[in-house]
């Protein structure tokens, strides 16, 4: 069974046997992960995915995936562009698509976002659901709520949820409730919220019935 470790903001990492996964590791210049003393240095992961190509998400992955060889997986746009930067290992894809991994598989789901760098476009933001150690988990990346989260849970039924609830960029707390609902994980984990002053750090309208909350402090883990 995979541990699930929180490196702050929407950074996460997953272990499972060999396996090192990382989504959106954003810790150079992630207060949360800072004050938490965690550096990128530390990571060598096996995998990176990537939700969209907004900062706060790609983080490190250049240099990453450039010093250990770990594959990119995210949009067509987000792989083409780290490709510009010297990231050798890619797998692109969209929304609808998934691409069997060397942890298991990750699947694209919609989100409603925007997805940029330094005013490049970098394709369509999604959300990933990875499978990996027999454990479905759903990162919605940065999104609003929309209905077809119900889709996600019929197609894929998510053992953990990781949603965004930090407002302004995303979902505030009284819309991940509801999202939290909808998906009907066994646990949720909220993110992007209070890593700086835009972002509530104010969870108490989060109160989802039917899943078991897991509020991490940066640098903690769960087993899922
Ligand atoms: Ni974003
Ligand atoms: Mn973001």
């Amino acid at each position: 069974m995979p541990t699930i470790r929180f490196l702050g903001h929407a950074a996460f990492q997953i272990t499972e046997g060999d396996d090192d996964v990382l989504i959106d590791p954003f810790l150079t210049g992630n207060p949360q992960a800072e004050a938490a003393g965690l550096s990128a240095d530390e990571l060598s992961p096996t995998a990176i995915v990537l939700t969209h190509g907004h900062d706060d998400h790609v983080g490190d992955t250049p240099a990453l995936a450039q010093r250990t060889g770990a594959t990119v997986y995210s949009s067509f746009e987000v792989c083409n562009w780290l490709g510009e930067k010297g990231v050798q290992s890619l797998e692109p894809g969209n929304p609808g698509g998934g691409i069997d991994a060397s942890f298991g598989r990750v699947d694209f789901t919609p989100a409603f976002h925007s997805s940029s760098s330094g005013g490049v476009y970098l394709g369509q933001p999604m959300g990933v659901v990875l499978r990996i150690g027999g454990v479905t988990i759903y990162h919605a990346g940065d999104t609003a709520l929309f209905t077809d989260m119900k889709l996600i849970k019929e197609l894929h039924a998510p053992d953990v949820a990781i949603l965004p609830v930090g407002d302004r960029f995303t979902m505030g707390p009284g819309h991940a409730r509801i999202a939290a609902e909808w998906i009907g994980a066994k646990v949720t984990i909220p993110c992007h919220f209070g890593t700086w002053p835009l972002l509530t750090d104010d969870l108490s309208a989060f109160t989802p019935a039917g899943t078991r909350v897991e509020k991490l402090k940066a640098g903690a883990s769960i087993g899922v």
